[in-house]
């Protein structure tokens, strides 16, 4: 029996010619008549398998270790886990979870470089050697709590482009790095290689090449000093849905020369990333339902913008807000569009409209200005690209509690992650267009409805 069918993992099988979007209309009508509309997500694993095969594609030197932080739904790691994926934790917490899915040590990157000491003890007694520092206090801890670690030393990155900027707190110079190399060998512990990251939304490719460079600097200190060193850590930073300025091939097309520049691929170095809204984000998408409405009845102003011109603006107060799903406003930097389930009439009147949370707090807003028909209390609003930084961080702030995730998967998506399960990731693999019979049944008992059931093809 497949592990995919435990409790923690059940999902929609998705039938020929469906998709997520269906799913989630699906679900959708099957509550039209009930006053139980509790936001809700739909996630598509198929998603998140074609950016595994297109990260081969365009990254084929870089194993990737997912970022546990950006969305730690359990389906989500067990679906990187089955298809061989490292993870990058940020705590004890996180490697217990990968660790409970049956990853191994070696496939987990303690990626925290201010680790408390107790978790830190935690790592060496799960077998977990992989870690990151970026100072000699961090040092001095991980030689008394865990000398069998593998350390690999962070540097700071130029990430003043990125959407969430994360050398403001981690990172050493490449001054400083060359201190820390000559303390870690009077405290004689093994540094293994240099990480990075970017910031999270990098918008210029060229601070990967900056920084590659610059490891390649640190590198070479290590092994002046006698370190083997031997892996290269880049880090996140990827787009994870097509709207991003930045296209992921964009920032790929310039990685690559420069790891063949500088780490080529005779060196012997192992290359690895740290990706996480890369794999998540464009997998989830948010339907909220308007749980109140106000009509604010406006001056009249003369203007000539049509939306601007009417006389009354609306207010929709929706079932999932800032403290919870739309907390990646506030944490990451995110601007959201809704999408209306029921498409307009052609010639509806828009209006000038703002959304918010459901919560007794003025900042939860979620929109503060958008043009939108008129609404009714009972209507839905959509959002798209809703995986990365969303659930991890949603509260149950005023009760509210926080939405069910509704997990599928096409059947020829959950044949091919069988088989990478079973044979590894093969190159031939990621182009291939698969067929399968239309037969719904499946013997592992995963949640099916008749409506969706089988599959399409992936194209990568
Ligand atoms: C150490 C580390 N690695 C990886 C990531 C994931 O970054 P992204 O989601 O931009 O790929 C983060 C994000 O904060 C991080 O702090």
């Amino acid at each position: 029996m497949s592990s995919f069918s435990d409790e923690e993992f059940n999902f929609t099988y998705l039938d020929e010619g469906f998709t997520a979007k269906d799913i989630l209309d699906q679900k959708i009508n099957e509550v039209s008549s009930s006053d139980d509309k509790d936001a809700f997500y739909v996630a598509d694993l198929g998603d998140v398998l074609k950016k595994h095969l297109r990260w081969y594609k365009a990254l084929p030197r870089v194993f990737p270790f997912y970022a546990v932080k950006c969305n730690d739904s359990i389906a989500v790691v067990k679906t990187l886990a089955a298809l061989g994926a490292g993870f990058d934790c940020a705590s004890k917490t996180e490697i217990q979870l990968v660790q409970s899915v049956g990853v191994p040590p070696e496939r987990i990157i303690y990626a925290n470089p201010c680790k408390q000491v107790s978790q830190i003890k935690h790592a060496a007694n799960s077998g977990v050697q992989m870690m990151t520092f970026d100072s000699e206090v961090e040092l001095m801890k991980v030689a008394r709590a865990h000398p069998k670690a593998k350390l690999v030393l962070r540097i700071a990155t130029d990430d003043s482009k990125a959407v969430c900027r994360l050398s403001v707190k981690f990172g050493a110079t490449l001054k400083t790095s060359r201190l820390l190399l000559e303390r870690a060998k009077e405290l004689d512990i093994n540094v293994i290689g240099v990480s990075f990251h970017v910031g999270s939304g990098c918008t210029d490719p060229e601070t990967f090449v900056q920084a590659i460079s610059d490891a390649r600097c640190v590198f070479d200190m290590g092994i002046e000093l006698g370190f083997n060193m031997y892996l290269l850590d880049i880090g996140g930073g990827f787009p994870g849905s097509e709207d991003a300025k930045l296209k992921f091939e964009e920032i790929t097309n310039v990685i690559n020369p420069a790891l063949d520049k500088y780490f080529p691929s005779d060196s012997g170095v192992r290359i690895i990333a740290e990706p996480g809204r890369y794999y998540v984000a464009s997998a989830f998408t948010l339907a909220v339902n308007i749980i109140a409405k106000k009509v604010v009845i406006k001056e009249q102003t003369g203007s000539d913008d049509e939306e601007e011109a009417n006389d009354k603006t609306l207010m929709y107060y929706v079932n999932d807000g800032v403290y919870g799903s739309f907390n990646c406003i506030l944490y990451d930097h995110a601007h959201v569009k809704p999408i209306l389930q029921k498409r307009p009439k052609p010639d509806e009147k828009y209006y000038s409209c703002s959304i918010w949370g459901p919560t007794c707090d003025g900042l939860d807003r979620i929109v503060e200005r958008c043009p939108m028909p008129e609404l009714q209390v009972g209507d839905w609003m959509l959002f798209e690209n809703m995986g990365a930084y969303t659930v991890a961080a949603a509260s149950t702030f005023n009760g509210f509690q926080r939405p069910t995730i509704h997990y599928v998967m096409s059947r020829p998506a959950w044949q091919l992650m069988e088989q990478i399960k079973e044979q590894g990731f093969q190159a031939e693999v990621e182009e291939q267009d698969i067929t399968l019979p239309q037969s719904c049944a499946w013997e592992s008992g995963i949640e099916h409805y008749p409506a969706a059931c089988a599959s399409a093809s992936i194209n990568v």
